[in-house]
């Protein structure tokens, strides 16, 4: 049985305004189901766009992603939104709630476009996931009441509304205290080993990548050490 989620195979990126440049070059590796992976580099080695492309927003580049063993080179737009809601969950440095809806609301939002739950169904499973961060009591106040750290929770129970195959983060805890960067920390390794839950992390602390399963190490857009 083949157990990888998620592989990049020689993946090259360049911009071309004005001039042309390299930016990502022979990116290949993959990612089994439970892996809990961190991404890190210095800034400006390219860990972003890798993970633009990843997660498929970006379409244009070089090289093959796989994700659930299933290319994504050609692949229309319609069908990218759709493999995105279905089996990637973001979360990313600033939260990105929609302030004016309640916690819950933005959990459900996800469930809701997948269409695959009843609106019911999707409030429960929203729910269970909200007390799950331990935060389900603040289930009917607007987003924008909440502290950094509550955010981010909410931020990270909404990408785990339909089950994603992985967890992408891009600087999940850039903006956060300490205190709260270990709280996520906590809540990411609980799910990768109660759920074996895959996640990809981007990450400038180190502390964070050393506690991760595997750390992919970038310079100058290339990997060089995974
Ligand atoms: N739209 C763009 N057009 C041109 N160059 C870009 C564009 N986006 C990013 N770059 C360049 O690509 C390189 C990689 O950028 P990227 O944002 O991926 O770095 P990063 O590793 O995420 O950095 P950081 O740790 O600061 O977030 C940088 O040199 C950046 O200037
Ligand atoms: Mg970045």
């Amino acid at each position: 049985m083949n157990d990888t989620i998620l592989e990049a195979k020689n993946i090259g990126k360049s911009f071309r305004d004005p001039v042309t440049v390299q930016v990502l070059q022979n990116i290949t590796f993959s990612i089994r189901k439970g892996e809990f992976v961190s991404v890190v580099g210095k800034s400006g080695c390219g860990k972003s766009t890798l993970l633009y492309i990843l997660s498929t927003m970006d379409t244009d580049y070089e090289g093959e992603l796989l994700i659930d063993n299933e290319s994504m080179v050609r692949k229309n737009g319609a069908q990218l939104a759709k493999i995105r809601n279905e089996k990637i969950g973001f979360v990313f440095q600033f939260h990105y709630l929609i302030n004016e809806f309640t916690v819950l609301k933005n959990v459900m939002l996800p469930g809701l476009k997948l269409q695959k739950y009843s609106e019911q169904e999707v409030e429960e499973r929203a729910m269970q996931r909200l007390k799950k961060l331990g935060i389900d009591s603040q289930a009917n106040k607007k987003a924008n009441l909440l502290s950094g750290g509550e955010k981010q929770r909410v931020a990270i129970a909404r990408a785990l509304i339909n089950d994603p195959l992985i967890i992408m983060g891009d600087e999940p805890t850039g903006n956060l205290d300490k205190k709260n960067s270990e709280i996520v920390f906590e809540i990411f390794k609980e799910i990768s080993v109660e759920f074996n839950q895959s996640l990809l992390i981007v990450t400038h602390d180190q502390g964070f990548a050393a506690n991760t399963n595997r750390i992919i190490e970038m310079e100058d857009g290339r990997i060089i050490k995974q």
